[in-house]
């Protein structure tokens, strides 16, 4: 019998690249009228109807980054009262949730972090994230990824060339998702280290460089991917 998988966050941007992967599960991609992650009875009903042996939490709010500052209860509901939701009526429901965490819990000043670095977010969707994770972290039958992941074509129009990342586009991330979904712990999902312009020059050939002046912004936020490149080759 095929493994029932639930995506929260069905409509969303990487949530599209996910359902273009062919894979093994039933999968189910409920939108937030039938899976609101704001109330722990529309969770719970739904997931009672489809009984899954796991969830991949990826609803909240994301991008832009601006409006984690400007609406500080918006962020706090979805991302991390939400997480906490879902993670309430999972661990009672006794289903594995997989929680689709940032590179920014990071402090982004030294780059190759590690999982078990230490975390210091550096903006308030870095927080935002952290405090999902916080929930997640309390309940053992989980996978925290942490990943670096940006839109294909790269959207915007300027580029930071002084500022090292080492993202994925969603499409190449969402292979990978299917491949962790039977671990545990703590995993950092990224791709090759790279200035954001030389990444973005990948899929915008129009992108023109910028550069950082300020301290403001940390300059350095690759992540260490050794544990997922092994957890690749077997
Ligand atoms: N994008 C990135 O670069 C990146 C990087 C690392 C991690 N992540 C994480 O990956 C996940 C997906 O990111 P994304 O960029 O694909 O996000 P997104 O496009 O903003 O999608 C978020 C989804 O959450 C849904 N949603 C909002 N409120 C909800 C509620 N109350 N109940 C249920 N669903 C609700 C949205 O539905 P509506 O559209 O109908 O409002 C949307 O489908 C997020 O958790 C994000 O933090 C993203």
């Amino acid at each position: 019998m095929e493994k029932k998988v639930v995506f929260t966050g069905g409509n969303g941007r990487f949530a599209e690249a996910i359902k273009k992967i062919q894979n093994s599960y039933k999968i189910f991609y409920p939108n937030k009228k039938e899976l609101n992650i704001l109330s722990e009875k529309n969770i719970e009903n739904y997931l009672r109807k489809i009984r899954p042996k796991i969830l991949v939490h990826m609803a909240g709010l994301s991008r832009p980054m601006k409006q984690h500052e400007d609406n500080i209860h918006r962020s706090i509901d979805l991302n991390i009262v939400g997480t906490a939701n879902i993670v309430k009526v999972c661990s009672r429901m006794n289903i594995k949730v997989i929680y689709l965490s940032s590179g920014y819990v990071y402090q982004g000043k030294k780059g190759d972090y590690k999982e078990t670095d230490a975390i210091l977010p550096w903006n308030n969707y870095g927080w935002s994230k952290l405090g999902g994770e916080a929930s997640v972290q309390m309940y053992r039958n989980s996978l925290i990824i942490r990943a670096n992941i940006s839109q294909s074509p790269f959207l915007h129009n300027r580029a930071f060339s002084n500022v090292k990342i080492n993202f994925l586009y969603h499409d190449e991330a969402a292979k990978i998702i299917f491949k962790l979904i039977n671990k545990k712990g703590i995993i950092n999902l990224g791709g090759e280290s790279n200035s954001i312009y030389k990444f973005a020059k990948k899929t915008n050939p129009k992108v023109k460089k910028l550069s950082l002046k300020n301290n403001k912004y940390p300059k350095k936020l690759t992540m260490n991917l050794k544990k997922l490149n092994k957890l690749l080759k077997v």
